[in-house]
């Protein structure tokens, strides 16, 4: 069985099959789903997900690409709307440089600002760092994540930096790009990351595996995914399943 700690079924890409390809994800071993908030708008779709599917779950929060339309209103709302006993964590949060806008100093605000939500309802963090290890491990350290716990969302940076969010007792997100032959820095940063701190996830729509890259993704393809990471650890695919299952039912403090 599969436990997938981060999706975005309610992305248009989505629209034209989103039921009967959710419908088939429990067949198909993938037996819980976390959908992740990015915007109001999505926020909103991943509360309607929740109500409508069993083995679906909820993260709130607005991505750093998004902070530039989050108002003081939009923290209440999101306050309010984390009580949803299916709603897992804040997230995801954090820091992307990779584009220019909206502006650094608007990114971190929110940054510290959802973090300190989260420490509040007590709830752990998904966060997003890209082109920004630096100024995430600063504010983290700040803030004390350590004490706010969460996962690193679609790691992507080298095996010393895994080591300092894994010294916050943080689990890191690995997906598709695992497969990719241009992935040698995550496939390392897998090699030195204990086992009992990986979690699977899509990213879906984004980030297909091989041999689906480039494609739309979905939980089915994560597969592909424990396959090269049975192959790094030298394990088997039952029991990459299996412990990551456990790890994502801690992370997100299931019973
Ligand atoms: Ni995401």
């Amino acid at each position: 069985m599969i436990f997938e700690t981060h999706a975005h079924y309610d992305d248009r890409q989505f629209d034209e099959d989103r039921d009967d390809l959710l419908r088939s994800l429990p067949g198909a071993g993938i037996d819980k789903v976390v959908n992740i908030g990015a915007s109001m708008g999505s926020n909103q779709q991943t509360l309607e997900l929740i109500k409508q599917y069993d083995f679906v779950y909820g993260v709130l929060g607005i991505h750093p690409n998004d902070t530039d339309q989050l108002e003081e209103a939009g923290l209440e709302w999101l306050e309010e709307a984390c009580k949803h006993p299916k709603c897992l964590a804040i997230g995801e949060i954090g820091l992307d440089y990779y584009w220019d806008e909206p502006d650094r100093e608007i990114q971190k605000k929110w940054f510290r600002r959802q973090l300190n939500l989260a420490r509040k309802m007590h709830l752990p963090v998904v966060i997003h760092s890209r082109d920004a290890a630096q100024d995430t491990i600063d504010i983290m350290k700040e803030e004390k994540a350590q004490e706010i716990g969460g996962v690193i969302h679609c790691f992507s940076y080298t095996k010393e930096t895994a080591k300092i969010f894994l010294d916050m007792g943080f689990y890191i997100g690995v997906g598709g790009v695992i497969t990719f032959s241009n992935g040698k820095k995550l496939k390392e940063a897998v090699e030195e990351i204990p086992m009992d701190r990986i979690v699977l996830e899509t990213d879906c729509p984004y980030l297909a595996p091989v041999p689906f890259r480039g494609k739309r993704n979905s939980s089915l393809n994560l597969t592909y995914v424990v396959e090269a990471i049975a192959e790094i650890k030298g394990i088997s695919k039952e029991e990459v399943e299996r412990i990551t299952y456990d790890n994502a039912k801690r992370l997100y403090r299931m019973a």
